[in-house]
């Protein structure tokens, strides 16, 4: 069994209609215009107000640093408080496979949390170190280098940014 939806034809009705009246209006505008712009000298009221509301300037919201916070490049991929780094530490996030560190006050720094060994996620980070659980391997809170073995390359650094109080991966 087959029968029109309303919808349909009725949206595209009203698109129609929207059309014809847009076009209309221009047709009236580019008439008024047309003749106004031959009609009327430059300076006049009428001519004024047409290039005012075509040349109206967009005013933007906000400021533009609130404004590239509200939508950064990060895109939101918030992960951690700068409060939460340790000076001289770091803090593992196991479920984002990321561990950062701050080797020095200020100073953020960011690796993947795969150990290069055998790919456990390190556990914890101490005494200048992150430190894997599986079979003792160390690497440096400072570049991500071996600092002890079996591992024989370093963690790869991670992409970060640091914004106000906030740390954001990308
Ligand atoms: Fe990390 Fe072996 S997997 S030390």
């Amino acid at each position: 069994m087959t029968h029109m939806s309303p919808a349909p034809g009725g949206a595209s009705r009203r698109t129609v209609v929207a059309a014809v009246g847009a076009t209309g209006l221009a047709a009236a505008l580019a008439a008024c215009g047309g003749s106004d712009d031959k009609a009327t000298p430059p300076g006049t009221p009428d001519a004024d107000a047409t290039s005012g509301t075509a040349q109206q300037p967009s005013q933007p919201t906000s400021p533009p640093g609130q404004e590239s916070s509200a939508a950064g490049p990060t895109g939101g991929r918030a992960l951690a408080r700068t409060s939460e780094i340790p000076v001289g530490g770091g803090k593992v996030f196991a479920d984002r496979r990321v561990v950062v560190t701050q080797p020095s006050r200020g100073e953020f720094k960011a690796f993947s949390a795969i150990c290069t060994h055998q790919k456990c996620v390190v556990k914890d980070v101490s005494d200048g170190t992150i430190n894997c659980p599986c079979h003792g391997s160390k690497f440096s809170i400072e570049d991500g280098g071996v600092r002890h073995d079996p591992a024989k390359l370093p963690l790869p650094e991670m992409k970060i940014s640091v914004r106000g109080d906030s740390i954001g991966l990308g």
